[in-house]
């Protein structure tokens, strides 16, 4: 699991009606333990909250083991050892490797290298798969469909990969409009640009909100991705360039707008929304545990239950 290309709408909406249930099953307190002969690798080269715990939560309802690192310190990468044969020894141990590193490619990479099948949690700037899953599936959560709203994705979108997997993913649907918006620096890159328009997305590029707040449905809003400027000179100069309060939001946006944000948040949304109808950011962290049990079920047992 690569990039969220490699799906189907089909594929997305069977993923979504197990999310469903795996939604009922934590509800009611009854879920089966059916990965109990399975141990998943969770291989994180690069920092993450809620992408490992929401995976390791996961597999641990359906009664699966997990075996992890959080960091290139805390193995023998720090050692010298090679990032092929750290993927090989995990294939050696485990039944699915769930991979995020700050490289893009490396997913693919270690899909290569294993016998088992391969998850990327994100890695460089392009593909976060699980995430975009995510999103998609909380805008068909709150919203009862993804077709037809008018999207907003703000911040920055040369460097997020939350942003643009989640922009990727939504060439499946057919949202009525999409806006850009970003300061001039952050801007999409180009080949993803192009990709969404062959792909028929309806996309418009701006600098600011204000203008079309009042028109949107969803309000996806990402951070800075400090740690991916080559510059941290870039960094300053537009570091804080946006921020939501309620007091904008009540004055201008619709009463039911949502807003979602794969976190985390550094000072782009200001605490004061939390408390409003708007927020939806913890909600969708909170549903990362019933999409990735679909999707762990999905992987390593198929259709069967
Ligand atoms: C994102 C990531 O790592 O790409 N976080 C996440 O997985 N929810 C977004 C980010 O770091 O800004």
């Amino acid at each position: 699991m690569i990039s969220i290309l490699d799906f189907t709408r089909d594929d997305l909406e069977k993923l979504f009606e197990e999310t469903d249930n795996m939604r009922k099953r934590l509800d009611e307190g009854n879920v089966p333990k059916i990965l109990s002969n399975s141990i998943i690798a969770l291989a994180f080269f690069e920092p993450s909250t809620r992408t490992r715990m929401s995976f390791e939560t996961a597999a641990k309802r359906l009664g699966a083991n997990t075996i992890s690192f959080t960091s290139e310190e805390a193995i023998s990468v720090s050692k010298g050892e090679s990032f092929a044969d750290t993927i090989r020894m995990l294939d050696g141990y485990s039944d699915l490797i769930i991979v995020r590193h700050k490289y893009e490619g490396a997913a693919l990479f270690a899909a290569e290298i294993a016998k088992a099948p391969v998850i990327n949690a994100g890695d460089g700037k392009q593909h976060h798969p699980t995430q975009a899953m995510l999103d998609l599936y909380t805008i068909r959560y709150l919203k009862g469909t993804v077709d037809d709203l008018v999207i907003g994705v703000l911040g920055d979108l040369k460097y997020g990969r939350a942003a643009a997997s989640f922009l990727l993913g939504l060439t499946h649907f057919r949202p009525r409009r999409i806006y850009l918006i970003s300061p001039q620096e952050l801007k999409l890159r180009p080949e993803i640009k192009e990709l969404l328009m062959e792909r028929g997305l309806n996309i418009k590029e701006l600098n600011s909100l204000v203008d079309v707040l009042p028109e949107l449905d969803i309000l996806y809003v990402t951070r800075i991705q400090k740690e991916r400027f080559p510059d941290l000179r870039e960094y300053e100069k537009v570091k804080g360039s946006y921020r939501i309060s309620s007091k904008l939001l009540f004055s201008l946006a619709k009463k039911d707008l949502k807003i979602l944000h794969p976190l985390p948040r550094v000072d782009e949304i200001s605490y004061d929304v939390d408390s409003t109808s708007f927020a939806a950011y913890f909600t969708q962290a909170r549903l990362g545990v019933p999409l990735r049990m679909a999707l762990l079920k999905l992987i390593l047992l198929g259709g069967e239950s």
